[in-house]
């Protein structure tokens, strides 16, 4: 196990629809990796193309936060349902130094495939339903800026155009 540079905004992989896990067996040694990384970064959630991997594949520990929840990897995600609406800062280890108030639903039902590829279906809320769908906008090409008002667009053009700049 071991942590993976993390890949920044300006890489085409973050604006990329993930392809979906097929191969269970190819993402064993993967999912660990996500985790160092993750941890390493102190992140309470990872995608794989944040590590350059183009899977349908998210990480995610809140286990430290007041709404604990054990850490969970989640394969071929899909919100089925929404609920509610939240409103919270947020940022991304990908958009560093970058904070943007985005509106989320605040429950969910969210389907998946866990480390075996068995079929899971689970209502989320609260933090960690706010966690898979921001996780489930880098797994579709999305990030936090793409949620900002006009006028956070404007105050953080600045830092994005150095990030891409490299
Ligand atoms: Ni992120």
């Amino acid at each position: 196990m071991s942590a993976l540079p993390l890949v920044k905004y300006g890489q085409p992989i973050l604006r990329k629809v993930l392809e979906n896990v097929d191969d269970f067996d190819s993402i064993q040694n993967l999912v660990p990796d996500m985790f160092d990384t993750m941890y390493e970064e102190e992140g309470i959630g990872l995608s794989a193309n944040q590590i350059g991997v183009d899977l349908n594949l998210m990480v995610i520990d809140i286990s430290h936060t007041d709404e604990p929840h054990p850490p969970a990897a989640f394969v071929n995600g899909r919100i089925v349902e929404r609920s509610g609406t939240s409103s919270m800062e947020e940022g991304c280890l990908s958009v560093p130094g970058v904070q943007v108030n985005v509106t989320r639903a605040e429950s969910l039902r969210f389907a998946y495939q866990d480390l075996d590829g068995n079929s899971q279906e689970k209502d989320f809320d609260g933090l960690m339903a706010r966690v898979i769908q921001h996780e489930m906008d880098h797994l579709t090409g999305r990030l936090i800026i793409d949620h900002a008002s006009m006028v956070d667009k404007h105050r953080i053009r600045k830092q994005l155009k150095e990030l891409s700049a490299g």
